[in-house]
């Protein structure tokens, strides 16, 4: 197949640009999507290993170690100022002649600048310096990364298969532990801190589902709300420690009703100062019937993507019972994969569910299907630009007269 012209790429480099100066939904995404398409005309082979088997593991490395020494802490406090090479490893306490090649990889990765003998913290280090950023790179490189390093070998062992269970892929071969990955997490501390971590922070900057010009919460949950048929607007079902729901509501602040989390018990077990939240929390197994009857909506955002189809159609059958006919909604916030068009948040995160949940991604069929075999009915997809995932809208299917 022919080779996409670079001239072409930079016609629509030059499109895209103006669209980002006039702050067009999703312009900056697809800005970004052109660069790769851009570098993937250029680069040659010998580019290609250096670029993915060298500086790039080589900067998630020095992500890690930078998490060990508060190095991109250090570097945000000292501002504009910057620091010496000297000043950065008396703060950080790494060997001078070490960090010096270090610094240079992360400034030739453009994670940090150097002018006039000094390091300077850039705006993405500074967010990488924020804790739940920082949990995240503990996450990713301690537990996600040995995952994609053992592909390979788990494959070839495996006869080049799917995995079949949820306790048999290449997590498990990687940790060398038979549980399921979020048993092994709350087995496993701090990895569950860290997932919940990178949970809020790996979409965040990203329009959430209730925000404007995304879902139309104020058509679709708030109007028609009844609060005589329960006292309650919106339950997230596996909602971790409640990040969805804290931005829900300040997005919503004059919302009717009750909104409440449900996640497993230890999860909602660790949350802290619950009683200064504006929402409840309430332990729940979303593999037994769901305790709320008649609410508004149940949203699960990420929820079916952990598993495979059966147990998928388990959790919404679970969930089917406390559906109102005709007034609730069921929202299966998740990514949609696109055959033609698959984007790299969707296919890294179709990896991740590889990787530890040997599960897959799915796609506008697939999701129809799951959704009718569980007696419910697809009603609509909601999208936003440049935002992984969609909003799946179910209901109870109607049941049809004899
Ligand atoms: C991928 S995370 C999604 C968290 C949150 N909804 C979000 O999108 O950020 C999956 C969540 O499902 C929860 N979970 C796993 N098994 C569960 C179960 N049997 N019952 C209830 N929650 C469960 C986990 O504790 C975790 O918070």
């Amino acid at each position: 197949m022919a080779a996409t012209p670079v001239s072409s790429i930079l016609e629509r480099i030059a499109a895209a640009g103006k669209s980002y100066e006039g702050d067009e939904r999703g312009s900056r995404e697809t800005l970004i999507d052109l660069g790769r398409d851009l570098v993937a005309a250029l680069e040659i082979p010998s580019e290609f290993l250096q670029r993915s088997f060298w500086a790039e593991p080589a900067l998630s490395a020095h992500c890690k170690l930078a998490v060990n020494v508060k190095l991109f802490q250090h570097l945000r406090d000292a501002g504009d100022a910057g620091l010496s090479l000297s000043s950065v490893a008396d703060k950080t306490g790494v060997e001078t002649s070490l960090l010096q090649r270090i610094m240079h990889h992360l400034n030739a990765m453009k994670l940090v600048t150097f002018s006039n003998g000094n390091f300077y913290a850039t705006t993405l280090s500074n967010g990488l310096a924020e804790e739940r950023y920082q949990q995240s790179i503990d996450f990713c490189y301690d537990v996600a990364r040995p995952s994609f390093n053992g592909f390979p070998k788990f494959f070839k062992e495996n006869g080049y298969k799917t995995p079949a269970d949820l306790r048999t892929g290449p997590f498990q071969a990687a940790h060398k532990s038979d549980l399921a990955f979020f048993d092994w997490l709350v087995a496993t501390p701090p990895h569950l801190a860290e997932f919940d971590a990178f949970m809020s922070a790996y979409r965040a900057g990203k329009p959430n589902w209730y925000d404007p010009g995304f879902y139309p919460v104020t058509e679709r949950l708030v109007e028609g709300f009844e609060p005589n048929n329960n006292e309650v607007l919106l339950v997230d079902v596996g909602g971790g420690r409640g990040h969805d729901m804290s931005m829900f509501v300040a997005q919503h602040p004059q919302h009717p009703g009750k909104v409440v989390l449900q996640d497993r018990e230890p999860v909602v077990a660790s949350i802290a100062d619950k009683e200064r939240l504006p929402f409840e929390c309430q332990a729940h197994d979303f593999y037994t019937p769901e305790p709320i009857k008649g609410a508004r909506a149940y949203s699960l955002h990420s929820i079916l993507h952990d598993w495979d189809d059966e147990r998928g159609v388990k959790i919404l059958e679970n969930l089917k019972p406390a559906l109102t006919p005709g007034y609730s909604r069921v929202l299966l916030n998740e990514i949609v994969l696109s055959e033609e068009h698959p984007t790299i948040a969707a296919t890294s995160m179709d990896m991740m569910m590889l990787a530890h949940m040997s599960v897959r991604e799915r796609t506008e069929a697939d999701w129809k299907e799951i959704i009718e075999k569980a007696g419910l009915s697809f009603v609509k997809v909601y999208t936003y630009p440049g935002v992984a995932e969609s909003v799946i809208e179910a209901e109870l299917a109607e049941v049809s007269q004899p």
